[in-house]
């Protein structure tokens, strides 16, 4: 949006969608990353550029405590990662087999699984969440014989729960089946201990808390014959061979890494060092729980995440359609939010009867100003709604 003079200051909170504003020291990293030549091992010889994918495979090990950095594989976001994952998983198993997914899913999770069902490659079910919650016992009570998958959110991007994940990845690892979580919302929001919980596949995507640019995101993967990679081609090592390389991380990985996506992603990992995980994961609460109990002061505001454990607040005003709210946010505050429904239609059928509704959602870098100048905002159009 174009800023003309007078206009208020801009307020952005749709940082669950993607973060805005990055670090400086992210848009830094971008620039320097293509104005040296790329270097990688076994792609290049310029020996005193920066090996941009494998320090960046360091610092994720890192962030998320995991053993091994070349089971970190870099795709073009959460979507991609997923879709690898759960179509790699179904190839492997070769038979249709039953899977398990819950009613929190953003839809890169829902329509590859939905795909594969109507394919005849596996069945379904799907656990509805109590609260906004979706415990080991919901997800018991789906199970199957055949049961073989589990594909999870780690925190919704509407409700802005954090799921408990320990005992559904310890359930799934002492009964054989795959577990793959979708960190998506909760990279760089929250602590991840990935040495702590037996995951099957962890997801996650650069450019929402972990501030790097869209275009990067990745996952790890415990054991790297869980799944069978469906993409092949070049990856710079045994270039001979017509077979697709088996080593951790080229059986994954094809083509030309994303290094100036890479580059941002380390250097966003390396501002959430330097903020330190805790401090960013209690400001995000911190903010929104100051958002929530300014905008609960008017009795027309429909709240549908009490005490979000992420910094994600959605909410509907009694008598004025959500988007029309957003546009009016947009144009007479310069304050954008996202309404409609968020990529998860399963959770607005059960909250806001499928019609949307407005999310505000915070990175460590807005302020409390910001968040008070917000909910003022959503006040004033609350009392303006024709009811
Ligand atoms: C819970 C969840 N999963 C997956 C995604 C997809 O992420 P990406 O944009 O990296 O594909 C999102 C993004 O909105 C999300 O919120």
């Amino acid at each position: 949006m174009d800023a003309h003079p007078g206009d208020p200051p801009l307020i952005y909170l749709n940082n669950a969608a993607t973060t805005w504003p990055k670090p400086q020291g992210v848009l830094d990293a971008v620039t320097r990353s293509l104005q040296t030549p790329f270097f990688e091992h076994g792609r290049s010889t310029a020996g005193s550029a920066m090996d941009y994918p494998s320090e960046t495979r360091a610092a994720l090990a890192g962030l998320f405590h995991a053993e091994q950095p070349d089971h970190f594989i870099f795709t073009r976001s959460a979507t991609e990662s997923l879709n690898l994952l759960i179509h790699g998983f179904v190839k492997k198993q070769g038979a249709p087999f039953h899977a398990i997914t819950t009613e929190l899913e953003h839809n890169s999770v829902l329509r590859p699984l939905h795909t594969l069902t109507g394919e005849g490659r596996l069945s379904l079910s799907m656990v509805p969440f109590q609260e906004s919650y979706v415990t080991l016992q919901d997800i018991k009570k789906a199970l199957q014989p055949e049961t073989r998958l589990v594909v999870m959110t780690h925190g919704s991007n509407v409700l802005g729960s954090l799921q408990n994940i320990r005992p559904v990845a310890e359930y799934c690892a002492e009964n054989n089946i795959f577990l793959i979580v979708d960190g998506a919302q909760t990279a760089g929001q929250v602590p991840i201990n990935l040495e702590a919980v037996p995951l099957g596949a962890f997801v996650f995507t650069g450019h929402k808390a972990l501030f790097g640019i869209p275009g990067i995101g990745g996952f790890y993967l415990d054991d790297p014959d869980a799944i069978v990679p469906v993409q092949q081609g070049g990856t710079g090592t045994d270039s001979r061979s017509l077979a697709h390389p088996q080593e951790m991380p080229q059986k994954f990985e094809a083509g030309t890494p994303n290094y100036p996506g890479i580059a941002s992603l380390l250097a966003g990992i390396r501002f959430i060092e330097h903020e330190g995980q805790d401090r960013v994961t209690r400001k995000g609460r911190d903010l929104a729980a100051l958002f929530i109990s300014e905008i609960t002061r008017d009795k027309n505001i429909i709240l549908y995440t009490p005490a979000p454990d992420l910094p994600v607040v959605s909410f509907n005003i009694q008598g004025l359609d959500n988007d029309e709210a957003g546009y009016i946010l947009a144009k007479a505050y310069n304050i954008i939010t996202r309404t409609g429904l968020h990529c998860a239609p399963l959770v607005h059928d059960r909250i806001d009867s499928g019609k949307g509704c407005i999310r505000v959602s915070f990175s460590c870098l807005n302020t409390p100003e910001e968040c008070r100048s917000a909910a003022m905002a959503v006040r004033e159009v609350a009392e303006g709604a024709d009811r």
